[in-house]
């Protein structure tokens, strides 16, 4: 591994590109490869073992790709997957906590509501998180189906997903949520009508920045970051049909961007 390797990232569709932003505000010189899941998502609803071997398959395909660490932009995935991908891989994995710590630290009405699938709400990641935070807090989980499949299909704004966001913001706020955490990478695109159900009193808040934070001194810890003076480039592939991905992708990531068919070899299950 050398600081001019590129970074790989990967979620089970486009969610991880909120982190990517976040990675790119605070890392200008890297290059980042993305690989969006997209042919199987949505991982929530998928067994531990299916998310397991997702996730291996495509950390190879970014180690093939020569990677010197792999952020794990999928909160589901994490729950999953992170302790065997940190037992087969050498560099350095970053991976996703939901913003709980710093909602428990801020909040006013001692209330604060998660919106994250049913499959991370029951990781043992976030077990512990609740009896760590939620003796001072009260903490509800709410589970989401569906809200994945919409950013996947581009609607951020319509009536479909107004109407599922209502229905899992709601009943948080009738019990006095003041701060609600977006315990899934593909939540930050749907924040702006977020806070429009939710009203300017409640803080709506996502762990990308802190997890590109992360990513920034792990590498700085293993000698790893790129020449600062150079510019780095994206790359994107997904496991989804590209044509489709390409308009997107750009529409998330803000730029007219080329989105290439993840190989074959990181379709199959590897062992
Ligand atoms: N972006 C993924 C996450 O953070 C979505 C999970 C899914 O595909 O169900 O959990």
């Amino acid at each position: 591994m050398s600081p001019a390797d590129p970074i790989g990232v990967f979620d089970s569709g486009v969610g991880g590109l909120s982190v990517l932003h976040e990675i790119r505000r605070a890392l200008p010189a890297e290059d980042l490869l993305y690989v969006a899941d997209s042919g199987y998502a949505p991982y929530g609803d998928k067994s531990q073992q299916f998310i397991e071997d997702r996730s291996i398959a495509i950390s190879e395909f970014l180690v093939s790709r020569n990677v010197k660490a792999i952020v794990v932009a999928c909160n589901t995935a994490t729950g999953a997957a992170v302790t065997t991908l940190r037992s087969r891989f050498l560099m350095p994995i970053i991976a996703m906590e939901p913003a709980v710590k710093p909602a428990a630290e801020s909040t006013k009405s001692g209330v604060i509501g998660v919106l994250a699938t049913s499959r991370t709400l029951a990781s043992d990641n976030f077990v512990k998180l609740f009896a760590r935070y939620g003796e001072d807090v009260e903490i509800l989980g709410q589970a989401c189906p569906g809200l994945v499949e919409q950013v996947e299909a581009g609607d951020l704004s319509g009536g479909k997903t107004r109407l599922l966001l209502a229905q899992y913001v709601l009943p948080l706020l009738e019990r006095s949520a003041d701060t609600i955490v977006l315990g899934c990478t593909h939540y930050p695109f749907l924040a702006p009508l977020i806070q429009e159900i939710s009203g300017p009193g409640v803080a709506v808040i996502d762990s990308a920045a802190a997890v590109a934070r992360q990513l920034r001194r792990r590498l700085e810890v293993g000698d790893l970051l790129a020449d600062e003076s150079r510019v780095g480039a994206e790359c994107f592939w997904t496991s989804g049909v590209p044509d489709k991905a390409k308009p997107l992708v750009s529409q998330l990531w803000k730029t007219n961007v080329e989105v290439y068919a993840l190989p074959a070899s990181a379709e199959h299950k590897l062992e």
